[in-house]
């Protein structure tokens, strides 16, 4: 049974508290997509909306940062009370200190991969992860079609965690709706992240509850 994170980047940042209680008693988390100019065109937002958002619900809060320098904002992370953070693998040069950076801080860490990424490319790191981010769109934007390649690469790190009996939790991020979310669960996922079909929909609570039993039912 997969879990479902409701993405904030199309929710009416306007009324952020609101949008999220529509949400709250049909989402399993809430990931927020921190974006810097500069890894990604697009900026959005960061560590004092996570901190603004910790006082009105009490679901984990993932951090999904799309940025060139994510060491820079752990202590803020931190300090905004974020349960997990995720970082691109393609943004940094060596992951793994800054993994146990994040862990050493409190907070549940994870990898994010763009399509261009192999799954391959993370295999050797899952020991120190908590979970990883098979992006199924490229980092940005909401609302782009789903890739099925992202299939294949739950697949394969799915298996790759059951083989060696890790405890690692596989997300899959973009694209995600009605339709998508069964062939992500088949393959494996754990977590369904979804922006636009909960918050791009007319009634949310009702898109992530409908999205959920499929996360559930799959
Ligand atoms: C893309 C973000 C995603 C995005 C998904 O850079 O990481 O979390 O919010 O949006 P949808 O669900 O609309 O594809
Ligand atoms: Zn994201």
């Amino acid at each position: 049974m997969a879990r479902l994170a409701a993405s904030i980047l199309s929710a009416d940042l306007a009324r952020l508290a609101d949008e999220v209680k529509l949400v709250h008693a049909d989402a399993d988390l809430i990931h927020i997509d921190v974006m810097d100019g500069h890894f990604v065109p697009p900026l959005t937002i960061g560590p004092p909306v996570v901190a603004a958002l910790r006082r009105h619900t009490d679901l984990p809060l993932h951090a999904h940062l799309q940025v060139g320098a994510p060491e820079a904002l752990v202590d803020d992370l931190v300090a905004a009370r974020t349960d997990a953070v995720s970082f691109q693998l393609e943004a940094v040069a060596d992951p793994l200190p800054l993994h146990r950076k994040i862990r050493g801080a409190g907070m549940r860490t994870g990898i994010a991969i763009a399509p261009e990424t192999p799954a391959t490319a993370v295999t050797s790191d899952l020991d120190e992860l908590d979970h990883v981010i098979v992006l199924a769109v490229h980092p940005g934007w909401a609302g782009q079609p789903f890739r099925r390649e992202a299939l294949a690469k739950i697949e394969e790190l799915r298996s790759e965690i059951d083989r060696r009996g890790l405890d690692v939790d596989v997300h899959v991020d973009g694209g995600v709706n009605l339709e998508t979310a069964a062939l992500c669960v088949n393959a494996g996922a754990d977590v369904l992240v979804a922006a636009s079909a909960i918050f791009g929909a007319a009634d949310p609570a009702r898109a992530a509850r409908e999205l959920r039993r499929v996360a559930g039912a799959a």
